[in-house]
């Protein structure tokens, strides 16, 4: 038996909870077939749609999907062995395609390989090409983020989640307690497929203990951190932002610093580029004395310090 996030899947475009924008630009993106860029990546954290988008696009536009995995992209011949048919298939038989890589950050960094294999397959192709990703930012994706057009996804709101749980235990015909629901609606942080899962859980257990694995942080991308950073309001929660990131605290740094002076400006600017002078102090402090206590300030002010300058 299916389990309910599979079983309520969206078929249709129109079934998927939020996420327009991305939806228009992934079906321009189709439609307009070969534009500037071959290929596309869906980005953001799991369970918001990314693998949904593409299935249900391709029956609304009448494609087929063809999945290529992370160990295809790692050895050329196999991969063209796969692809050989798609590629050869008479004109006259034939439907439109996508290519999709599903979790492409999947490819893990010993691979450079499996990147360069599928940016070369982007320069080639004649099908348009999506991937999906959690964290398009890493260090090992840069030669594919070039290729590709980048759609960021948004998480999903606790309302937005809150309606499609409904919308589950009424088919189900079960009822659960509102206040669970509104927590599994706010704990889940965006992620409906574990919100769903989560639900389908405790109205088979009765349990409500299990929400409680909510609770350790989720990770994020860089880009989401310096958004939190640059556009939310300070708070002091706020130093936990980058132990969220994976990405070493240097690498965090080269990013604050070259969009600090997009985001801000005037004295805003002045007091963020003062953070970061502190931030290099402790930087020295650290190097010199090998004292990583000192981690703790530099990880302060590059958090709440940069937010709090503005
Ligand atoms: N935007 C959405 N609208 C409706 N259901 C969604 C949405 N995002 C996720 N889901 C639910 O979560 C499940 C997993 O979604 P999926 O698209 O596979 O997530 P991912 O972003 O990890 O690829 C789906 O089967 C569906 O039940
Ligand atoms: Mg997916």
């Amino acid at each position: 038996m299916k389990n309910w996030a599979e079983k309520y899947r969206p078929k249709k475009i129109n079934e998927i909870v939020g996420q327009k924008e991305a939806i228009e630009k992934v079906k321009s993106f189709l439609l307009n077939f070969p534009g500037k860029k071959k290929a596309i990546i869906l980005n953001g954290l799991s369970g918001i749609g990314k693998t949904t988008i593409v299935h249900a696009m391709s029956n609304e536009i009448n494609s087929e999907i063809f999945e290529l995995n992370a160990s295809d992209l790692r050895n050329k011949s196999s991969m063209n062995l796969r692809l050989k048919p798609v590629l050869e298939q008479q004109p006259l038989f034939e439907k439109n395609k996508i290519i999709l890589v599903d979790e492409v950050d999947g490819i893990s960094g010993t691979d450079r390989g499996g990147v360069s294999e599928l940016v070369s397959l982007i320069e080639s192709s004649k099908y348009p090409i999506i991937c999906t990703s959690n964290d398009t930012w890493t260090q090992k994706l840069s030669p594919l983020r070039k290729k590709c057009e980048i759609i960021e996804l948004k998480e999903i709101s606790p309302s937005e989640i809150k309606g499609v749980l409904k919308m589950i235990l009424e088919n189900e015909k079960k009822e659960i307690n509102p206040e669970t629901l509104n927590q599994i609606s706010i704990k889940s942080n965006g992620d409906l497929r574990s919100a769903i899962n989560e639900l389908e859980t405790i109205s088979e257990l009765g349990k409500k203990e299990i929400i409680e694995i909510y609770e350790k942080p989720k990770k994020m991308d860089i880009f989401h951190a310096m958004k939190h950073i640059f556009q939310d309001q300070a708070e002091v929660e706020m130093t936990s932002t980058f132990d969220r990131v994976d990405m070493p605290i240097d690498e965090i740094l080269l990013w604050i610093e070259e969009n600090l002076p997009k985001v801000y400006s005037g004295v805003e600017l002045f007091k963020a580029y003062e953070q970061l002078a502190k931030v290099d102090l402790f930087k020295g402090r650290i190097y010199r004395q090998q004292y990583w206590r000192f981690l703790v300030y530099e990880n302060f002010f590059l958090s709440f310090g940069i937010s709090e300058s503005k």
